[in-house]
Order: structure tokens, then C-alpha cells, then sequence
């Protein structure tokens, strides 16, 4: 390319007007909302960083799509549509659908999983866990720790092979109901995993014989890293990478609200004849019937769509460069942001921003409330809020890290949406000496950061 500039590879053909808000208003809202901005209503947030999941903006194409949906009960066309493009990309026989990843979680997971059991991840996801631990399994991590800054790129999502060895042996390998390769590592800093570690992988699975699957919902933006950082790679389309990895595994779980492009939709896809059989059987309990499994007709002919778009060599270098673009001028302010920049977010380390904020008074969360007060963007901690435990006297055991999220939705905002973002956190720098932490008021038992609620501290003491 002649020209430097990397633009959205797309044009705006309809708005969707944002509503501004004052400090003050926004103050009021953050307290009503308890400081939790999961609680907040859209309509009073400005930029929303929350997630990258279901907020995407879908194209001509999968809206076109969408009117020629066959709204069928059983043997839908759209179904047709949809199994065949999974069958394309992925190469795994059986396909269920369902109405979103952890949908198909909770059938796999809940069908695999049962007290005694274990389950080993590079990290799990909140659902993913929340799911396993459910069934009274355990569910490990054993993911190298990212963001470690070298100097080269290191794929810092991948699994730490020797420990995953380890617990395998430890637990034992009939214990072991599966291996999880989360590809981006969300909970690890949105991180990619080598193809070499998921043959590695792959290697540990075949010697001890158990299952391996993948959680590919951010597959795309994985293929991309590969292309680019890891040697020999770049002879390979974004999707021809993609089918390597799919084709180490076992099978797949897909939560296409990521790189489905959509703004609903999953699927479970497996090599088992047998295993896909049992799943089935909890689908058509659950979801519904095995040719729409939660989901309507038009939702399939966009998963469809999505699934060809997102590996478009245009989009996908758009789409990672201006994710790094965000975590680039973060790092070069002073905020201490995770380097390199994630594929489908920046994370920021709270403990690092606000060193005086102990952990126990959730420094992540304060950057959450700070950035809503500021700015009006909305963001998440995936920290000890998130995956926090409790010990047996009720004292904190923490998150390995206190980290905020900034996931970026796929073809939403532009760049100077994102220059915004980064002018707030330059007033955020300037006042963060002043920032207190936050307690929890109240909270359910599994998934707390959805709704528990929480009350400001005064002062840094946790008063
Ligand atoms: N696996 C990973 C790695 C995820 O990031 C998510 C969702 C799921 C599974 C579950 O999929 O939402 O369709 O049920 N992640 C969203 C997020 C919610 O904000 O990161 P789902």
C-alpha cells in the first residue's frame, strides 16, 4: 500500500445518534446505579467500551441477508446456510447451534463436567468457569502471563505447556474433562496463542488422551497475530490459519456476538459422533431443535455473512492496527496499559494507575467509575470484582491482576471517537491522586460484577 493512513475499510449508511451527558448528570447516574456500570441504562453512556460482544455493526450484506431468513421450525434453509459455512471454516462434522457461547458452553461443559472433575484453560472466561464450576468441576488456568512487554512479540495468550503437564499429571489424567484453548485470550489481556503452542497442545492431548476443544470466538483476530509474528505464517490466508487451529482440535465452542459479527448467535461444532449425540439431546431440551437451537432464521443467515466477512485481510488489519492505535497513545501518556494491545481490546492495570487503592478496595473498579465520570465511557474490571473468591473467614482471596477493559465493538466507532477516549484518560492522569477505592454492598453468588452492588470509600483507609 502507497499510503500509510489505515482507515475504516467501510462508509456510514446509518447513525445511531449518541446523547450527551453533563459530569454532574453523570454522577447521579454512576450513585443510582450503585457504581456498577453494568446497571447503568445505554442511554446515559457516551462511548461504550463494555464489551465487544453483540455490539457490532452489521453490514448491506448480512442485513440483506437477514429478510431471506426461513423462519422454519425444522430444516430451515438459513440453517443449511449457516451449518455449511461452520462445516467450510471450522471442517467439523457436527454442528449445533445455539443463542449464544455460553449456551453452547453450559450443553459441552455440562454434559463433560460433574464433581472430581477438571478442566484446564490458557484462561477461562467468567461463563466458561461459572459454567464448569456449576457442575461441581474444577476449572484451572494455566496460561502464560501476558503482557509482559519484551521486546519481541511472544504471544502472550498462549498456554503454559509445562504446567498444563503438570496438572494433568497432578490430577490425573481420566480427571481431566478437557482441555480449553481460549483463542484471543480474553481474560489474559485479549492476548493471541501461537499456532506452535496449539500444536503443542495438541501433542499433550494426543499422549494423555483427553479431549481438546477450542473457545474460538475471537479466532479471526487470532489468525491475524499468526500471520503476521509467527515465521512461515504469512504464505496463509487469515482463514486458511484459522482452519490449522481448528483442525488440531477436538472441537469448538463459538460465541459469534465476537467475530460472528453479529449481534446474537453461537454454535458448538465437534469431530464425536457420540459426543455430539449427548449435546443434542440437552439442545433440543434447552435451546430448541437442532436446526435453529435458540436462534431465528435471519440471526442465521447474519452469522452466516459474518463468519466469510471477519477474515477479510482489510478489515482485519483495520480492525487490530486501530486497537493498537488506542493502547499505543494510552502508553505513551504514562498510563500503564498491558503491551502489546490486545486483538479486540487495551486493558489497563488498575494496581499500577492507583498503587495506594489496596486491593480489597477494588482499584479496577475506580478506574471504571472514574472513566464513566470523566468521559461517559463505560468500560468493565476484570479483576478481583470479576474473579475474586472469598476464603474460608470471608477475607479476599484476589485476581492474579487488577485489570480494566477497554473491548472496542467491531465496526462502531471511529477514529476520532477514540482520540476522546484517549483525551479523557489524559484528565484521569492528572487526577488519579485523588481517586478512592470501593466496597460491595451486595452481591450474588456466581458472576458477581453482572449485579452486585457497591458503596464509594471516603477516604484511602476504606472508610
Ligand atoms: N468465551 C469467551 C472467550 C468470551 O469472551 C465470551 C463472552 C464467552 C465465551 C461467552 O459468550 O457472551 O456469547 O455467551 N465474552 C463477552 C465479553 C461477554 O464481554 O468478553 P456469550
Amino acid at each position: 500500500m502507497k499510503f500509510k493512513t489505515v482507515f475504516e475499510p467501510f462508509r456510514i449508511k446509518v447513525i445511531e445518534p449518541l446523547i450527551m451527558t453533563s459530569e454532574p448528570e453523570r454522577s447521579e447516574y454512576l450513585e443510582a446505579a450503585h457504581y456498577n456500570p453494568f446497571l447503568l441504562h445505554s442511554d446515559q453512556v457516551l462511548i461504550d467500551l463494555l464489551t465487544d460482544s453483540g455490539t457490532s455493526a452489521m453490514s448491506t450484506r448480512q442485513w440483506s441477508a437477514m429478510i431471506v431468513g426461513d423462519e422454519s421450525y425444522a430444516g430451515a434453509s438459513s440453517w443449511f446456510r449457516l451449518e455449511n459455512e461452520i462445516r467450510d471454516l471450522t471442517g467439523y462434522p457436527h454442528i449445533l447451534p445455539a443463542h449464544q457461547g455460553r449456551a453452547a458452553e453450559r450443553i459441552l461443559y455440562g454434559h463433560l463436567g460433574s464433581p472430581g472433575k477438571v478442566f484446564i484453560s490458557n484462561s477461562h472466561f467468567d461463563t466458561t468457569r461459572a459454567n464448569i464450576e456449576y457442575t461441581g468441576a474444577i476449572a484451572i488456568d494455566a496460561g502464560v502471563m501476558a503482557g509482559t512487554g519484551a521486546a519481541e512479540f511472544t504471544f502472550d495468550g498462549n498456554m503454559d505447556i509445562k504446567a498444563l503437564q503438570d496438572y494433568i499429571r497432578q490430577y490425573g489424567k481420566r480427571n481431566v474433562a478437557a482441555v480449553i484453548l481460549t483463542v484471543t485470550n480474553n481474560t489474559g489481556g485479549g492476548q493471541p496463542v501461537s499456532l506452535a503452542n496449539a500444536i503443542a497442545v495438541r501433542e499433550v492431548c494426543t499422549k494423555t488422551r483427553v479431549p481438546f476443544f477450542l473457545d474460538a470466538c475471537r479466532i479471526a483476530e487470532n489468525s491475524y497475530f499468526i500471520r503476521q509474528h509467527e515465521p512461515g505464517m504469512n504464505q496463509f490466508s487469515y482463514r486458511e490459519i484459522a482452519r490449522k487451529m481448528f483442525d488440531l482440535a477436538d472441537g469448538c465452542i463459538m460465541s459469534a456476538k465476537k467475530d460472528g459479527l453479529v449481534n446474537m448467535g453461537g454454535f458448538l461444532a465437534v469431530r464425536d459422533e457420540s459426543l455430539a449425540s449427548a449435546c443434542m439431546g440437552i439442545l433440543i431440551i434447552t435451546e430448541g431443535f437442532t436446526t435453529y437451537g435458540g436462534l431465528s432464521g435471519r440471526d442465521m443467515e447474519a452469522i452466516a455473512r459474518g463468519l466469510q466477512e471477519v477474515f477479510d485481510s482489510s478489515y482485519l488489519e483495520y480492525r487490530i492496527c486501530s486497537i493498537a492505535y488506542l493502547g499505543n497513545k494510552l502508553h505513551a501518556m504514562g498510563i500503564p496499559v498491558l503491551q502489546p494491545a490486545g486483538g479486540h481490546a487495551v486493558y489497563i492495570d488498575a494496581r499500577k494507575m492507583y498503587p495506594s487503592i489496596p486491593v480489597d478496595e477494588y482499584p479496577g473498579q475506580a478506574l471504571v467509575c472514574e472513566l464513566y465520570l470523566a468521559g461517559g465511557i463505560r468500560c468493565v474490571e476484570v479483576g478481583s470484582v470479576m474473579f475474586g473468591k472469598y476464603d474460608r473467614h470471608g477475607q479476599l482471596i484476589p485476581a492474579p491482576r487488577e485489570l480494566v477493559r477497554l473491548a472496542i465493538p467491531r465496526r462502531v466507532y471511529t477514529q476520532s471517537h477514540i482520540d476522546y477516549v484517549v483525551e479523557v484518560f489524559g484528565e484521569l492522569y492528572k487526577r488519579k491522586s485523588e481517586v478512592t477505592g470501593y466496597h460491595i454492598e451486595r452481591e450474588p453468588k456466581f458472576l458477581r460484577h453482572f449485579t452486585a452492588r457497591f458503596g464509594k470509600n471516603n477516604s484511602r483507609n476504606g472508610t
